[in-house]
């Protein structure tokens, strides 16, 4: 089978990554999660001075330092994860933290930041055989994907996901704290001028509420097998 872009795309916490990665992983493609790039940048701006919980970010200072910026990928280990290197430590805990989910999305708005990293994930897919999962993939990153998914779920139940995601990690949060990051993110990644998470014309809608993960990739691996087997 010839090799093809998967772009899956949704609201935070659906799930999108967990489905993702294990894609990539049963048919041996690459996966790379646009969101902890947004994360790392955003940590970035937490570690220097750029942004604080009680400020917000400093657009224009996080602009100009950019460059100084390197994100990469470590491939999943033992503990099956793929995890973020920011300039060359490993960052894939603390980017998952309270602090950075508060402060990605307005960080995510900034046009010279998604410009910046849109470039890099562009990259990336230079040889095909990616899964990339985010946000504006399907739409801005690789409009032409040969594949394309848009996953959604309802706030409540992408709360409880988050809750036990992070407890799962050893963080004890508040239910109810997420349940409203989550909404603000929505609001924020649906109507920010650039690239607003929406679902592409041409990507399948997988609404999973009510899905198990065991489901979910049937249903996904069906899809690829379909599309991938008719691009040959
Ligand atoms: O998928 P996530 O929750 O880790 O993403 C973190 C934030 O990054 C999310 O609030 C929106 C933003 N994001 C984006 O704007 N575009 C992407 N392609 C991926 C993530």
């Amino acid at each position: 089978m010839s090799k093809i872009i998967i772009a899956i795309d949704g609201f935070s916490s659906s799930g999108k990554s967990t489905m993702a990665r294990s894609l990539a992983k049963r048919i041996g493609y690459v996966y790379v999660d646009s969101g902890a790039m947004y994360r790392a940048v955003t940590l970035y701006a937490l570690n220097n001075g750029i942004a604080s919980v009680e400020n917000g970010v400093d657009a224009g200072a996080l602009v100009r330092v950019l460059p100084n910026i390197e994100i990469s990928f470590l491939p999943a280990g033992e503990d099956g994860v793929q995890h973020t290197l920011l300039n060359g430590v490993d960052v894939e805990r603390e980017i998952r933290d309270m602090r950075v989910s508060s402060l990605v999305s307005p960080v995510a708005a900034i046009p010279e930041v998604r410009k910046h990293l849109t470039r890099l994930q562009q990259e990336y897919g230079r040889q095909k055989g990616i899964v990339m999962d985010g946000r504006d993939i399907g739409t801005t990153v690789f409009p032409d994907a040969e594949m394309k998914v848009f996953v959604n779920a309802s706030p409540e139940v992408r709360a409880r996901r988050r809750v036990l995601e992070l407890e799962q990690k050893g963080s004890r949060v508040d239910y109810e704290d997420v349940l409203k990051n989550i909404r603000e993110r929505d609001h924020i990644d649906t109507t920010r001028k650039e690239s607003p998470l929406c679902r592409a014309a041409d990507a399948y809608l997988l609404d999973n509420d009510k899905m198990t993960i065991p489901e979910q990739m049937d249903w996904l691996v069906n899809l690829y097998q379909k599309i991938a087997g008719s691009e040959n």
